[in-house]
């Protein structure tokens, strides 16, 4: 269908023959067109909806905003069900790190509409992985890594050291907890993280799992490496927080959540992305000035992991403005408008050179601190198990959802889930 589309590339002799004729003066300037974004859940860290506007006012087209949930696999869903149906009814979409593989028939190659050296600048890594077969199916738009945020004061005030491994973070948070509330804080709680079962914990999980040395569920070859003792350890440790170091809720929260709490100066540790630090950091919030941020804990014998996230923008192929779309995305993922999301809202640019740019630095220092924890971090296993990996997501954010709930132990779940996803990926993935 998209190779029966005109193409900028392929118009220049259609032009060429228009202008020789005298035609394309006839013709005027080309047509506004509206533009339906799919942006974030358009709370208080959702900066697409301005960027949207800053875009209509400047090239003369017109935009539509689309809020969508926050959850990752909600957003997917809703993806998904959009573009099974060839829906044309949004034209640029807001695309996980995970998902290129497994949506990448349904988004135009932006090379067909974009110059040349539109990806000159931006991490190559990062081009890559939004590169499918070929075709530059997304432009990267900011990139995540899991961190740890704590509370400086009350680790101060409690004689405590940031922790390096999880048993240390699961015995300090207990100590600090109970101090606290015994100080009068009854809803201090230890530890706050994404919970529920949906991407995110996949995210927390995998972070538990491989800083332990127990893999990233499927290796680079395919293979599936989920039954081992270090998965099993990381598992059975995180499957004793809820209702001790951290609240019941947890089992439901996702970033939001995690980020209220915290926020709100009731919790010791969080685990979250980098988008919080600014946020907690405004006026008004409990915890400004009081929170540091670290590289996660580790497992007795690992090393500290960061699950790799990051969000980019994708053209429907259903769309019936692609060129116009493409130009919106070009301009979302230019270096000002993320020289102005990292600046205002934290939120790590997939440039490399703004990480050298004296004003991001001097707005979030943590960027050039954190810098090798920001980029170096641990991909979800999307790459090799493709079309399939929300499939692979699912069962272990489902059992791992199990296992903190108390409903199967670490091991009966991890062996289930082996079997489970060896059958999936038999064939190959
Ligand atoms: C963040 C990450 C994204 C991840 C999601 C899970 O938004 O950037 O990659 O899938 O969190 O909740």
């Amino acid at each position: 269908m998209n190779a029966c589309r005109p193409t900028p590339r392929s118009l220049t002799p259609v032009l060429g023959g228009l202008l020789a004729g005298g035609l394309l003066l006839a013709a005027g300037p080309a047509a506004a067109a509206k533009i339906t974004i799919a942006c974030g859940d358009g709370g208080a860290a959702d900066f697409c909806p301005a960027l949207a506007e800053r875009w209509a006012e400047q090239s003369g087209h017109e935009v539509d905003v689309v809020t969508t949930p926050q959850s990752a696999t909600e957003k997917l869903s809703l993806y998904q069900q959009l573009l099974g149906s060839e829906s044309g009814d949004i034209d640029v979409l807001m695309t996980d790190t995970v998902w290129p593989g497994l949506l990448a028939p349904h988004l135009v190659d932006l090379a067909d509409y974009l110059p040349p050296d539109a990806t000159e600048g931006f991490f190559p890594a990062m081009i890559d992985n939004n590169t499918v077969d070929g075709r530059l199916v997304a432009l990267p738009w900011f990139t995540d890594a899991g961190l740890l945020y704590y509370r400086v004061d009350l680790l101060e005030k409690h004689g405590h050291a940031v922790p390096e491994t999880w048993q240390q973070l699961t015995d300090t948070a207990r100590e600090i907890q109970a101090a606290e509330r015994a100080a009068g804080n009854e809803r201090m709680h230890g530890f706050v993280f994404q919970g529920r079962a949906y991407e995110g914990l996949t995210c927390n999980a995998l972070e538990w799992v491989a800083s332990h040395g127990g893999g990233t569920l499927v290796d680079a070859d395919g293979q599936v490496t989920l039954d081992n003792a270090g998965a099993a350890e990381a598992l059975a440790l995180a499957a004793s927080w809820p209702g001790e170091i951290s609240p019941d809720g947890v089992l439901n929260y996702m970033e939001e959540e995690a980020r209220g709490v915290f926020q709100a100066g009731n919790a010791v540790f969080m685990r979250n992305w980098p988008y919080v630090w600014s946020l907690a950091n405004e006026e008004g919030s409990e915890v400004a000035g009081k929170i540091g941020m670290a590289p996660l804990p580790h497992g007795p014998e690992g090393e500290s992991v960061a699950t790799l996230g990051g969000w980019s923008w994708a053209v429907s192929r259903y769309s019936e403005h692609p060129e116009v779309a493409a130009d919106l995305v070009a301009f979302l993922t230019d270096p000002e408008q993320q020289k102005a999301h990292a600046i205002r809202f934290g939120r790590n640019p997939t440039r490399q050179a703004l990480y050298q740019d004296p004003e991001v630095l001097e707005a979030q220092p943590f960027m050039g601190e954190l810098y090798d924890t920001l980029l170096g971090g641990v991909p979800r296993p999307a790459s090799v198990t493709g079309e399939h990996y929300p499939r692979v997501s699912n069962a272990f954010f489902n059992g791992v959802h199990e296992v903190l709930a108390g409903d199967a132990t670490a091991e009966e779940m991890l062996q289930r889930l082996e079997g489970e996803l060896n059958r999936l990926g038999r064939r190959g993935w």
